[in-house]
């Protein structure tokens, strides 16, 4: 058992933790001392060690409410890697000290914070050989890139994929499952210095969308996934042979334009699944993937981290906030 989780479990019954009391961005974040969350039934408390952030929460509706109902102040961060502290009733299968990562339900309180609880089934076991920087900062793009391909483009080898943004957060892993499962992958990127890094993860044709692009050079593809996050482009929808997917993960798609092109277009959110989760452990712990940090700050300047979100970053992949 990890001696400082046993400690921590003895110890007080708040903790620090980074919170908003009202709505808004990131000038509405504190950190403060919080009440110390604990597991109901099917639960675990885990003792945080790294939490990533996906910038847009602070923007989603289920951030602030739950069922309708305001529950400011709130906790955000929801992507996370620590240790179980406490199982709530029924939970078998992980014990205290158990190294795990996952995703916390969105519309409860996240992992910027010394504790979080979340349902069992929605972490898996971490690999030592993995850190928790790492898996912290994976477990939501890499989990949606596989669910994309996995469960609703259904890839297989020799097929070709278009990824829109392939080097972006969930484009990176993207980019790289996809070489992986034997796809010919042609990816678009926005700047020039993105395309040596699409190369080196697995693309095998690389667009710089900045330079004059042909669009309708884009044809034929058996699926297309489009990891930007802002409106999809028709030729999107015109990219992807007649029968053949269109995959986004940012909104419903139009299905006037499906129609036209005859695809199928398909929006989805990720499902925190276990098996899935573990599956992704596996390929992380395997050193099959290349996880990028663009930059890390610790708990007590959570602020400043979400803050940095409508700044330049220093580089490519996620922002980590350091917890211990
Ligand atoms: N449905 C789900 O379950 C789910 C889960 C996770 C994420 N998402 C959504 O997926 C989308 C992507 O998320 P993310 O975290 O991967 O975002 P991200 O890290 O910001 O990635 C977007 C990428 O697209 C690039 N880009 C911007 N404009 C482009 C253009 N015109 N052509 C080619 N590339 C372009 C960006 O480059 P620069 O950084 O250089 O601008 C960046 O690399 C978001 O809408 C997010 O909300 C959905």
């Amino acid at each position: 058992m990890d001696a400082e989780v046993t400690a921590k479990n003895t110890a007080s019954l708040t903790m620090m933790a980074l919170r908003a009391h009202e709505r808004g961005g990131p000038e509405r974040l504190v950190f403060e001392e919080a009440p110390r969350p604990v597991p109901g039934p099917d639960e675990i408390c885990v003792a945080v060690r790294a939490a990533a952030i996906t910038f847009a929460e602070l923007t989603w509706p289920e951030t602030w409410e739950a069922d309708g109902i305001d529950r400011t102040p709130v906790i955000p961060s929801h992507e996370f890697s620590g240790v179980v502290s406490e199982v709530g009733p029924g939970v078998v299968d992980l014990t205290v000290g158990d190294s795990v990562f996952g995703i916390a339900p969105f519309n409860r309180d996240g992992a910027a914070a010394e504790f979080v609880v979340v349902p069992s089934l929605s972490v898996a076991r971490k690999d030592a050989t993995v850190s928790d920087v790492d898996a912290a900062a994976a477990v939501l793009p890499a989990l949606t890139a596989w669910e994309a391909l996995r469960d609703q483009a259904h890839v297989a080898a020799g097929q070709h994929l278009l990824i829109r943004g392939g080097t972006g957060a969930v484009g990176a892993f993207l980019t790289q499952f996809a070489h992986a499962m034997g796809a010919e992958v042609t990816v678009t990127v926005n700047s020039a210095s993105a395309e040596a890094r699409a190369r080196r993860l697995g693309a095998d044709h690389v667009v710089v969308t900045t330079a004059p692009f042909e669009a309708h050079d884009l044809q034929g593809f058996d699926v297309a996934i489009d990891a930007v996050g802002d409106d999809v482009p028709e030729w999107m929808y015109a990219s992807v042979r007649p029968g053949g997917r269109l995959i986004v993960l940012q909104e419903p798609p139009s299905q006037e334009l499906a129609d036209k092109y005859g695809v199928s277009a398909i929006f989805f959110v990720v499902s925190t699944r276990r098996e899935r989760l573990e599956e992704l452990a596996t390929l992380i712990a395997a050193g099959q993937v290349e996880v990028a940090i663009a930059q890390t700050f610790p708990l007590s300047a959570g602020k400043a981290a979400y803050e940095s979100g409508s700044l330049p970053k220093p580089g490519p992949g996620k922002t980590v906030i350091l917890v211990s």
